[in-house]
């Protein structure tokens, strides 16, 4: 018998219904600690289905807050940088984490990751009128990207062969639930709240352009050189080779990155390699049924 390494050991997480929407069952645990949650008013929030561009949007938002100072974004890993509110890790073999108590221990000003569709916001987030800054991808890379993620990261649930994670995409039966309906929230709410609303396909088309409206919507004033510092350090081949960056230092033994490196491929399009034609057609005819009460428009290719 071939001696079982450490990432064969490891169980990956079953998810549970928390009011309508799959969880893993440790996040279940502190359901009630993210809802009574205590936001600030001058908190910033990051938030995004899963796979949508967060970690490049976190290393923007840090670069524009620390003024293009690369050596104070490098003072910490993303993942430690800005706590990622409703994860909750008890126990081995990831290390413990709690999204909660490390926003409570921070001062201010907070820059927070948030993955939870709309309507699972703490209230107090809405309270306080918070900035929320949003970032939405297209479903067919946000599906690819989702699926080579379940397959390098061992606390994601299984994610079956592609076809089966298709199904299960979308049916929403994924971690943080339908990605249609993530999305059309999202687009509902910010109407109503300080939401700046962004889409990776633009990020990708026009970085520079996309960076100035965050730094609008955070009140800074970039000057060109600083501005060009950002755009270049926050490009997929500059965070892909930034350690801090590509969460080679997080997760070890958890993220196996020989699979697929969590800094994958970072383009739009990419989902042409992955569907077939049948697979295209009806993932198209779904598509247009749940997308069909919105105004939201994605671009699939640039
Ligand atoms: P791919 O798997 O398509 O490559 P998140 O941070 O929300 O988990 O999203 C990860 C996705 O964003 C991955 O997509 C990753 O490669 C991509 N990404 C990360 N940094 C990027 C950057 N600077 N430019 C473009 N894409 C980036």
């Amino acid at each position: 018998m071939k001696d079982l390494s450490l990432k064969d050991t490891i169980t990956r997480s079953e998810l549970v219904d928390m009011e309508g929407v799959p969880l893993t069952k440790p996040m279940g645990i502190t359901w009630d600690q993210v809802q009574k949650f205590k936001a600030r008013p001058d908190d910033v929030y990051i938030a995004t289905y899963a796979k949508a561009g967060t970690t490049w949007t976190q290393e923007i938002v840090d670069m524009i807050q620390q003024n293009g100072d690369t050596e104070k974004c490098r003072r910490e890993t993303t993942y430690k940088r800005h706590p990622f509110l409703e994860w909750f890790v008890a126990e081995p073999p990831s290390e413990r984490y709690s999204g909660v108590e490390l926003a409570n221990a921070m001062p201010s000003p907070r820059t927070i990751k948030i993955h939870l569709p709309v309507q699972l916001v703490p209230p107090s987030i809405w309270e306080q009128n918070c900035k929320i800054i949003y970032v939405a991808r297209n479903a067919k890379d946000n599906m690819v990207s989702y699926y080579h993620f379940h397959r390098m990261n061992k606390a994601m649930p299984e994610p079956g062969t592609w076809e089966e994670f298709v199904e299960k995409f979308m049916s929403g039966q994924v971690l943080w639930g339908s990605w249609y309906d993530h999305v059309k929230g999202w687009w509902k709410a910010k109407d109503k709240h300080r939401i700046l609303y962004l889409f990776y396909e633009d990020m990708k088309e026009n970085p520079k352009r996309e960076i100035q409206k965050i730094a609008k919507f955070l009140e800074k004033d970039l000057s060109q050189e600083v501005l060009n510092k950002i755009v270049h350090n926050t490009s997929f081949e500059v965070m892909k080779e930034n350690p801090m960056t590509n969460y080679t230092k997080d997760f070890q033994g958890i993220m196996d990155h020989s699979i697929s490196p969590f800094m994958r491929k970072g383009v739009v399009a990419d989902w042409k390699n992955h569907f077939t034609v049948a697979q295209n057609e009806k993932f198209d005819e779904d598509y247009k049924r749940k997308m069909s009460d919105t105004s939201l428009v994605f671009r699939m290719e640039l």
